[in-house]
């Protein structure tokens, strides 16, 4: 039996654009992905834009009582800034610090707790217009929108994060169009980095300010970079994976300071920003109380077969390349490998390498295309899925009784979710949502982890 420790949260996670929709509702403002939507050229795959999602803005009491009924001690969703502040700053939207002050009053007296996150991919369209993360003004606004959300809900929400996979808008804004606004730049790319750990540490300078007796993190998408073989230049190439990828913003984040070669490389570019002494202090006092986790799964590198393009440095493939490890295991129904372990190599990553800070996994879950093929008798029976959750939870679970202070599991997701690019193609949710109607039915994975969750283990 694997069995976790009392108290240990478990639940899943969200974020306000991926299932609020209501997007025309009550004042709120638009932010980059409505616009992404709304410009024809980015649509993928013909997807809908997040007006059309499970409802949560009108929902959420409903899924809440689902949550209950599964068990669920913890939930963790984002506050929509653009919701909250129409232009971004300046007045406050009442109806939407009215629906949020709801919500989590709800889970509250639905005896789960909630963990709120401050951004997740979603900048004010007003802000955007001024330059969005590459102008530091937009620092300022987010501070002030910090602030504000810790005045408001700070009562009832305990555990905040900062932001959710900051590097995924840096590279796919600045680095790749898969985001707005869609540029190659690599020197706007290393600056919105800059500007967004900045903007991290503001926001824990404040909430520490305001002593309200709770935490604050920030969720990463920590991806293991795993050399092709001992070779040097392979090792050489997995250490620069592992710079970009994870410590370029896990190490400001929990140590206060960058890693001197990352620095270097950035350096040897041209491409350092001018960094205000006083900011850098901002970061090296203001590091995080704990850390929030999302693994889907690793990295595996080789040195590069040619040489990178000078004129762009950091695009994807620039210093290292990917590697097609023979025999790897694949997730048949997605595309991503499926490599549980990488949980454990993370959990002792923190415990030896980042103070054993207390942390959680965030996010860790399975997507599947064209999921109702394994409908059978009303259900959806993603024994798949289940498989995957045990073994995650299996690796997590022993780097945890070899000392790695990990105090909880969050599944990606509880109801289906619109994803930033393909809307529904993929489905994730230990519920199905069925679009048309919004009905929402526990697939077989939902039954399994009430089970989990009722026992605080399982069966191994
Ligand atoms: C991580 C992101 O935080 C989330 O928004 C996304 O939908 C999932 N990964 C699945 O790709």
């Amino acid at each position: 039996m694997i069995k976790f420790p009392e108290g240990f949260y478990f639940g899943s996670a969200t974020s306000a654009t991926q299932c609020e929709g209501g997007t025309e509702n009550d004042g709120r403002g638009k932010n980059i992905w409505d616009l992404w939507y709304e410009e024809e050229s980015y649509k993928f795959h013909g997807a809908i834009g997040p007006g059309i999602t499970s409802s949560f803005y009108q929902n959420y009491k409903e899924d809440i009582q689902l949550m209950k009924q599964t068990g669920h001690n913890s939930f963790r969703t984002s506050i929509s800034w653009s919701r909250l502040f129409p232009q971004g700053y300046g007045e406050v939207n009442d109806k939407a610090a009215e629906f949020y002050r709801s919500l989590f009053l709800e889970l509250k007296e639905q005896g789960i707790e909630p963990f709120v996150n401050l951004y997740h991919f979603d900048m004010p369209v007003k802000l955007q217009e001024m330059g969005g993360w590459e102008n530091r003004k937009v620092v300022d606004y987010y501070k002030e929108y910090a602030w504000t959300c810790f005045h408001l809900f700070g009562d009832l929400v305990k555990h905040w994060f900062t932001f959710n996979e900051p590097i995924v808008h840096v590279e796919c804004g600045y680095l790749q169009c898969y985001h707005y606004p869609c540029k190659v730049d690599p020197k706007a790319a290393v600056l919105v980095a800059y500007h967004t750990a900045l903007a991290s540490a503001l926001a824990v300078k404040e909430y520490h300010s305001m002593k309200q007796g709770g935490k604050i993190g920030i969720v990463l998408n920590l991806t293991p970079a795993y050399p092709r073989s001992s070779h040097p230049e392979d090792q050489k190439a997995a250490k620069i994976a592992e710079l970009f990828q994870n410590k370029s913003f896990l190490d400001p984040a929990v140590k206060g300071a960058y890693d001197p070669e990352l620095v270097t490389l950035i350096e040897k570019h041209g491409l350092l920003p001018e960094a205000v002494s006083e900011d850098l202090e901002v970061i090296r006092q203001n590091t995080v109380d704990f850390l929030g986790v999302n693994y889907y799964h690793p990295f595996r590198v080789c040195a590069k077969a040619s040489l990178p393009n000078p004129a762009a440095p950091f695009t994807p493939g620039y210093y290292f390349d990917n590697y097609d490890m023979p025999g790897k295991r694949m997730n048949p129904y997605r595309g991503w490998e499926i490599y549980p372990r990488g949980l454990y190599d993370i959990a002792l990553n923190i415990r030896d390498n980042y103070g054993n800070i207390e942390w959680m996994v965030t996010e860790n879950g399975m997507g599947v295309e064209n999921e109702g093929r394994f409908k059978t008798d009303g259900i959806i029976q993603d024994d798949y899925r289940i498989d995957f959750y045990k073994e995650h939870l299996t690796w997590l679970h022993k780097g945890m009784e070899e000392g790695s202070h990990c105090i909880g599991y969050h599944v990606w997701t509880f109801v289906d979710c619109w994803s930033w690019l393909n809307a529904y193609k993929n489905r994730y949710g230990l519920v199905e949502l069925d679009l048309e109607t919004q009905k929402r039915t526990i697939k077989k994975s939902g039954y399994w982890y009430q089970e989990l969750l009722k026992n605080n283990g399982f069966e191994s």
